[in-house]
């Protein structure tokens, strides 16, 4: 199994009281996670992660909505990926297509308009960002094949939750493949650049079974005795932001995840700043928000 790159620190003045020292990927301990920034006291800024894209600004699990994560300076974007009825993989977040495209206008017939009971080419045809803009008329439900191309043009990292995995079995093992067709799971340790992550335990662990080098999730909130057994196969434990406390988060830390590293501390969805600040407050590595550049005002980084 290889090892996470650590991080060095290159110090740079900033005030009279708080050095800031930026992480940088070298050969030493790691400190805190890629992009995000810790001080000499130790505390460090949370990774900013843009929520299915910059989602409060344009329509969720889109090409769009990464295009505006990338304005906002946001190198993070977590999506959720799911599989079509001809096991295409694309983006999509809640089970069926109702919400967030035109599907029960285009196929009035298909009701409950599940993704699985739908080819890449019918959902290919829909509007997916109409019901959040008019002006989004033209976006599309990207596949992930897409979704990457776009990802590695714009330079940003792909924060990638598996969407309810017991629908889609295999799904695991399809999702490493698109990625290393990419070029995403070229290093030795690809997670400087990508992470994948569920609400299945059962899903990350295949994730780790089948590509030990790659850095996973957890989405959940598991009791502090069971952080071990969740620790062999993951380096990251993603809670709703109400479940936190400071010595939640402390818990986490304290054990290390599956690359020899303390687990690391991912809440979601925050998305005001004075929230924002609280939850900074307590520790996490990041913070999963709709709107990057409210918490990047409220928080810094
Ligand atoms: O990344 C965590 C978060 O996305 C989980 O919630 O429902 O937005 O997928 P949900
Ligand atoms: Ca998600």
């Amino acid at each position: 199994m290889s090892k996470r790159p650590g991080s060095a620190v290159a110090a740079a003045a900033l005030g009279v009281i708080t050095l800031l020292l930026t992480v940088i990927p070298a050969g030493g301990a790691a400190a805190a996670p890629a992009g995000s920034t810790t001080t000499l006291t130790g505390t460090a800024t949370p990774l900013i992660v843009a929520h299915r894209g910059a989602s409060g600004y344009a329509p969720e699990n889109t090409l769009v909505a990464a295009d505006e994560a990338a304005r906002l300076n946001t190198e993070w974007v977590e999506i959720d990926v799911q599989r079509t009825k001809d096991r295409k993989l694309i983006l999509m977040h809640d089970t069926t297509l109702a919400r967030t495209t035109n599907a029960a206008a285009v196929f009035p017939d298909r009701a409950p308009w599940n993704v699985a009971d739908f080819t890449s080419r019918e959902i290919a045809r829909l509007d997916a960002g109409s019901w959040f803009g008019d002006e989004f008329v033209a976006e599309r439900v990207p596949t992930l094949g897409q979704f990457l191309h776009r990802l590695t043009a714009n330079g940003q990292k792909l924060l990638l939750e598996i969407k309810s995995p017991e629908l889609y079995p295999g799904v695991e093992r399809q999702i490493l493949r698109v990625l290393d067709d990419a070029g995403w799971l070229e290093e030795e340790y690809p997670g400087e650049r990508v992470v994948l992550q569920s609400f299945s335990a059962d899903s990350v662990r295949a994730v780790h079974e089948q590509a030990p080098e790659v850095k996973t999730g957890f989405l959940g909130t598991p009791k502090v005795a069971e952080l071990p057994a969740y620790a062999e196969f993951s380096d990251q434990i993603g809670p709703r932001y109400t479940d936190l406390t400071a010595e939640y988060v402390a818990a986490i830390q304290a054990v290390d995840g599956v690359h020899g590293e303390p687990l690391e501390v991912n809440a979601w969805t925050v998305n005001d700043g004075p929230t924002a600040a609280r939850i900074a407050g307590l520790g996490v590595d990041g913070i999963i928000t709709n709107f990057p550049d409210v918490v990047r005002e409220a928080i810094g980084g």
